[in-house]
């Protein structure tokens, strides 16, 4: 491995600015590192498509993020993961990470685990089979919520009306029994509160975001790509396929902290 290869960035993509919640925990474990990120909002939502849409729109993102000489791709969509995986890790030149198998294994130990996502990953069945296959006893019960995406890209986290969305979502989750109820969707975080408002404290929630990272950075060091600079800030740079000006004020919200430089491109190029 040279160094110029530990020097590369790290690209991240969601279909919007969602996957901000994952960039904010990479840039929190590997402050050293470069990333890129690309938000597609310029065709979010990802999860109410057909999975051939999905797939389509997955390999242009990469393309995107690969012309900026990445060394590892990052898929902080679990749509996107869901739909196209098998089919991104068997063709892409360069590692692959994702959110759905982190996200299912830190759901160990619970006996009954719920999951909330768009109408694309619970449809694809893929937390059914990664839950299976982290204990065969978990008993799965899957809930689409479509509106919880279009509320967080508004910035509706926690008002009446995310609440009232919230408590028509959740009811069957809460009368599922589940003790563990895994956010399957990388914008739901921000729903946190409105969630916790409809289903109590007590059951576990996953926001896959802090097991992503511990993910990527386990690769990156198995693979011998993790930049070791210490003391030097790793710089962010943010793209969209849609309004800049809009990216920056609400993905400042996601991220928490100020979102500069946006740059606007014509993803359908790639
Ligand atoms: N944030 C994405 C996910 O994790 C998808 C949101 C969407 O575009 O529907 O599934």
């Amino acid at each position: 491995m040279t160094m110029r290869d530990t020097e590369r960035p790290v690209g991240v993509f969601d279909s919007g600015l969602g996957g901000l919640t994952v960039l904010k925990e990479l840039h929190r474990l590997l402050p050293c590192e470069d990333l890129i990120y690309f938000g597609d909002s310029g065709r979010t939502p990802y999860g109410t498509k057909s999975k051939d849409t999905v797939i389509r729109y997955t390999f242009q993102d990469i393309n995107f993020l690969l012309s900026h000489n990445v060394k590892m791709i990052v898929i902080a969509c679990n749509t996107a993961s869901a739909c196209s995986l098998p089919h991104v890790v068997k063709s892409c030149r360069v590692p692959v990470a994702e959110v759905v198998g982190p996200g299912s294994r830190a759901a160990a130990g619970g006996t009954k685990v719920a999951v909330i996502g768009t109408p694309a990953t619970i449809e694809s069945g893929v937390y059914k089979e990664a839950l299976k296959s982290v204990s065969p006893d978990i008993q799965y019960f899957g809930k689409a919520c479509p509106l919880f995406v279009p509320l967080a890209e508004e910035g509706w986290w926690d008002n009446d009306i995310s609440r009232a969305v919230a408590a028509e979502y959740l009811r069957p989750v809460a009368e599922s029994g589940a003790d563990t109820l895994i956010l399957g969707c990388t914008h739901y975080p921000l729903l946190i509160p409105s969630i916790r408002a409809v289903l109590g404290e007590s059951i576990r929630l996953i926001n896959s975001a802090s097991a992503v990272a511990s993910e990527v950075r386990s690769r990156l060091e198995e693979t011998g790509l993790l930049r070791s600079r210490s003391g030097t800030e790793g710089k962010i740079s943010f793209y969209t396929s849609d309004s800049p000006e809009k990216f920056a004020s609400l993905g400042g919200m996601f991220l928490g902290q100020a979102v500069k430089d946006v740059n606007k491109i014509d993803i359908e190029a790639f």
